[in-house]
């Protein structure tokens, strides 16, 4: 009996690691028959659990973890020598101390509310290291230190997914195959390399990703970033069908998925994945909670993973009716 029960569960183990790893099929791949996007719903941390810790920080990668998120999104940036870290913003004075630590090292900003500002490009990453990245959130993360890109794979290998935005990489000259390299290093560079621990790349920089895909022939899946303002062009059936060209899927901000009735039926015929952003309980319009909000964008309109500040509140897989 016992034994019947370990042969039961190798099974499912490793039917999910072949479901996973079909999904995660590169542009290079075999072609896919069936989108792979009916097999699973993707929960996607977006910087982390950055609703409950310090965005793009150890703690808030290692809480969506737990919380058990597919992927952990997070953003990558040079520092000025050229060295890999997680930052969203391209300056420092939001998540950081920078202004208390180097209070001489700003450049004028441009408006009114942001008068100084803490380039990030101006800090070597021993500088950057001296920041405390977490009080600014809650005093009880303090110490917390903006995470190398190397640190966060760590911190992230075998427990979730690493969903990787290359943040305006027409800045930085050669982060993409630094990141390549980066993630061969670790053993992480093809698709089901790790079965715990699945890769994906996306950008808003159409031309970040076609070199990745069409010069640096990455085999790993890529997701092509559109905010509402940007979503004209990309979402007719040519602006889909060059988005299939360098990308697996789309990610656009969630209202481009609400307002495009034929978007999610064009993806599908294209074998694009869509994985909408931003969900957050903080921001709520039209549904009664952030559940509810993934819980129609899961179910009703039919994509296939959300990117969220509240891991924890990822609706249940809906009951399939027997007939
Ligand atoms: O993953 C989607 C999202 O991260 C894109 O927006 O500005 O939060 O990086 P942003
Ligand atoms: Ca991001």
């Amino acid at each position: 009996m016992r034994l019947a029960l370990k042969h039961a569960a190798l099974v499912v183990l490793l039917l999910s690691i072949d479901l996973r790893a079909a999904a995660l099929m590169g542009p290079t791949g075999p072609p896919q028959t069936q989108p792979p996007a009916r097999q699973k719903r993707w929960l996607v941390a977006h910087r982390g659990a950055s609703a409950y810790a310090p965005e793009n920080t150890v703690p808030a990668f290692r809480l969506a973890a737990e919380q058990g998120a597919t992927f952990v999104e997070f953003d990558l940036r040079f520092t000025k020598d050229g060295q890999i870290v997680c930052l969203h913003d391209d300056s420092l004075e939001r998540t950081t101390d920078v202004e208390a630590v180097f209070p001489d090292r700003s450049r004028p900003g441009a408006t009114a509310a942001a008068p100084r500002r803490w380039l990030l490009e101006d800090f070597t990453l021993a500088e950057v290291k001296r920041l405390d990245a977490g009080t600014w959130f809650d005093p009880k993360y303090r110490g917390t230190r903006i995470p190398t890109f190397a640190e966060t794979i760590d911190s992230l290998k075998g427990r979730s997914g690493l969903f990787i935005e290359l943040k305006s990489p027409e800045r930085y000259a050669g982060i993409e195959k630094m990141m390549l390299d980066e993630l061969k290093a670790k053993g992480l560079d093809r698709p089901g390399a790790d079965p715990r621990t699945p890769v994906l790349i996306q950008s808003f920089t159409a031309s970040s990703l076609e070199l990745l895909a069409k010069t640096l022939k990455t085999p790993l899946p890529i997701h092509f970033l559109v905010g509402a303002r940007d979503a004209a062009p990309w979402v007719t059936p040519e602006g889909l069908a060059k988005v299939k060209s360098f990308a697996t899927g789309l990610s656009p901000e969630k209202v481009i998925v609400r307002d495009n009735a034929d978007l999610m039926k064009r993806a599908r015929e294209l074998g694009l994945l869509v994985t909408p952003y931003t969900f957050r309980a903080s921001a709520v319009t039209g549904f009664s909670d952030v559940r509810a909000e993934m819980t129609h964008y899961l179910d009703v309109l039919g994509v296939d993973g959300v990117i969220t500040d509240n891991p924890d509140q990822m609706p249940p897989v809906k009951s399939t009716p027997t007939p």
